[in-house]
């Protein structure tokens, strides 16, 4: 069917649609209440639906003649690794993982948090929860230890399962000493660890408490699938918000299984026995959506690369990948895109390999520049699509719809038109749709469809508050935009606190906490700036506690290194600028908006409640000759 009808059949017809969906993955028990309300009137799908969503990745094709098919290729140009696994590997690992794991008392609704870099080890992790109705928690290993230390005390886990380094590009990072350090910070008592040890650098373990992962897969007997309800979590994945907590997004294995499956075909285009690419990081939704459930519950290989667009080795190493993997769809976000064009510009590497295999090129998870989007297609010369989603949704809630290979228009800017399923709204204060043109708040009306979030972990009251409440009827995405006359939606970027630095989601009241805990910083503003490479990277504004001796360079050396070691590399916090006040309104709320326009040289608009406009001059001053889009 045509997107048109398609799309409107899954807004006038939303149970019937997703149950004819629903029949498209092996239930144990096919549910029959499609949609329903729980006891706090949220909405959930397939509530009577029984199923494991690793019989779906794994058994399931093994048991339908997929077993000798490349289920995931890793492909490692940091440590020159490489490894092929069949989904009959995949399903042997996996299921001898999960017998170890439920020697270690591990079972049905525990949490197991995975604190690991881009190696099978990871999936076979993931899976192996997912088999025993384990709940899973990976965390991003650019995290450091407090971020970890945040979430062990929220998820509660019996098992944390590490690796002992990660590399990044030439770089070995010891993770263990991170686990170590959050083990200590956190209030919960984790009962055992398990310890994935890499050739490069071994990781020492202190006691019986810290098992060799090897040893302990050695002794384990394979264990089957335990066939949980729909609306069980499968996995929790934190998120950052608008405070220092981050987030639990709660995915439930019904809705999701059924929700990735439809997006493989209907967004993504591929079917059973396709090569499928998202590089990006288990630890994003990316990952856990694109790099793992959705390729293997759909029949596809999927690769797991432990690299970078650039300098491993060169500019040309994704297509590289492309081309030796014969990828036909592919998945990256624009500042993959961005580093291969600052160092390859006439995408000359690209002559070296036989693309042809290639079909589609999908981006997401930063708004994507015209300029990024044009070059990549014009050097590809295939579609460029450039779709939107979030944490909170697992999978694309905006694409340009293609029909039987066919590609609607693309409008360079705009993430497309709602995938079937999500009625995309614009929303005024009020909560009013706003007229096409208008720029207001981006939300979707409920009920969402299967595979977004029904909940928060543990929180259902944050998760109200959070995303319902704000606008009633809606669920809030954070994100700011408008829709021109066809229809198309235009991301504009987030209206709170959260920036995206190089595709990475991060707070910047996060930064703010760590910046306003140094002793000389009497207050201060942490406010995304854009940048060439990365998109945004945070720049602190901090106003000194009077009487304090310190240089500039010293005070942002010391916030520099604070914002590493409690929230981490990832958050590229390098630059604190000493300014002598906040611009504030008289209620006392910061400028944070009006400060980022200035920072961005763009025009801005000064609010009529401003409490001294000599401020805004000065934060100019400051800003004027710094170049933050080279950070
Ligand atoms: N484990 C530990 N540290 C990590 C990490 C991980 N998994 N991922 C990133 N880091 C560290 C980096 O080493 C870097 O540390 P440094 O300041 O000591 O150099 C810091 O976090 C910032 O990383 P990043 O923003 O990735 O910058 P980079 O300079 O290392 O790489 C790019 C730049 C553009 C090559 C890289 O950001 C990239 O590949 N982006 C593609 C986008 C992407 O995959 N996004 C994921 C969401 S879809
Ligand atoms: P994350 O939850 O980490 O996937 O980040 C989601 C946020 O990234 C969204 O709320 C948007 O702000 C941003 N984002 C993701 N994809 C796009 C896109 N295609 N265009 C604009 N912003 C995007």
């Amino acid at each position: 069917m045509p997107y048109e009808s398609t799309y409107q059949q899954s807004i006038t017809d939303a149970e019937q649609f997703w149950a004819k969906q629903a029949n498209d993955i092996d239930w144990f028990n096919k549910p029959q209440q499609i949609l329903s309300q729980d006891e706090d009137g949220l909405y959930r799908w397939f509530s009577d639906g029984i199923l494991n969503t690793c019989h779906l990745a794994l058994d399931y094709h093994v048991a339908n003649g997929r077993g000798d098919q490349d289920a995931l290729i890793y492909d490692s140009p940091v440590t020159q690794g490489f490894a092929r696994y069949t989904y009959r590997d995949l399903l042997t690992e996996t299921s001898r993982l999960a017998g170890a794991l439920q020697s270690l008392g591990v079972g049905y609704g525990d949490r197991v948090i995975i604190y690991m870099p881009m190696v099978p080890q990871v999936v076979f992790a993931m899976l192996a929860c997912a088999r025993l109705g384990a709940i899973h928690s990976v965390v991003f290993g650019g995290f450091a230890a407090h971020e970890l230390a945040l979430r062990i005390d929220d998820a509660k886990p019996k098992v944390i399962m590490t690796a002992s380094a990660g590399i990044e590009f030439d770089k070995i990072l010891p993770y263990k000493p991170i686990v170590d350090k959050a083990m200590s910070e956190a209030h919960h008592q984790v009962d055992k660890v398990v310890v994935f040890q890499r050739w490069m650098h071994r990781a020492v373990l202190n006691d019986e408490t810290e098992l060799d992962w090897d040893s302990l897969v050695a002794n384990a007997k394979p264990v089957g699938c335990t066939p949980v309800k729909a609306t069980d979590p499968l996995y929790i994945l934190y998120t950052s918000g608008t405070t220092g907590k981050p987030k639990g997004i709660v995915r439930d294995n019904g809705g999701h299984a059924v929700a990735l499956k439809y997006s493989m075909k209907q967004v993504y285009q591929v079917q059973a026995g396709d090569v499928f690419w998202a590089a990006s990081d288990v630890g994003w939704v990316v990952g856990h959506s694109y790099i793992v459930y959705a390729p293997l519950i759909a029949g596809c290989t999927t690769i797991l690369y432990e690299g970078k667009p650039v300098r491993t080795p060169d500019a040309g190493a994704f297509w590289r990948v492309i081309s030796d993997y014969q990828v036909k769809t592919f998945f990256t976000a624009p500042t993959g895109i961005r580093a291969i064009k600052k160092e390859d510009s006439e995408g000359l590497l690209k002559q070296k390999y036989d693309l042809s295999c290639l079909k589609y090129v999908f981006l997401a998870g930063e708004r994507c520049d015209v300029a990024t989007l044009e070059w990549v297609k014009e050097l590809l010369d295939i579609p460029v699509i450039d779709h939107w989603w979030q944490t909170e949704s697992g999978w694309p809630m905006l694409a340009t719809p293609i029909d039987h290979g066919v590609v609607h228009e693309v409008k360079p800017g705009s993430a497309g038109r709602p995938v079937p399923g999500f009625q995309v709204h614009i929303l005024d204060h009020d909560g009013h749709v706003l007229p096409r043109g208008a720029e207001g708040a981006v939300a979707i009306q409920l009920p969402m469809p299967p595979g977004c979030l029904p909940t928060l972990w543990q929180a259902t009251d944050r998760f109200k508050e959070s995303y319902l409440e704000v606008y009633p009827g809606h669920y809030f995405t954070g994100d700011g935009g408008y829709q021109d006359a066809d229809g198309y939606t235009y991301i504009t970027g987030r209206i709170d606190d959260v920036i995206n630095v190089a595709g990475h989601r991060l707070s910047t009241s996060d930064m703010e906490e760590i910046v306003a805990s140094h002793p000389a910083v009497a207050e201060c503003a942490v406010i995304g700036v854009e940048n060439e490479l990365k998109g945004q990277v945070p720049v602190g504004f901090v106003v000194l506690k009077s009487g304090f001796d310190v240089t500039e360079t010293g005070l942002e050396n010391d916030l520099i290194k604070m914002v590493r070691e409690q929230l981490g590399a990832v958050a590229c916090f390098k630059k604190a600028l000493i300014v002598k006040r906040l611009p504030k309104t008289r209620s006392g709320k910061i400028l944070r908006k009006v400060m980022r326009h200035i920072a961005d040289e763009k025009p801005y608009h000064v609010p009529s409640t401003i409490e001294d406009l000599t401020v805004l001059e000065e934060i100019g001053e400051v800003c004027v000759h710094q170049s933050f889009k080279q950070i």
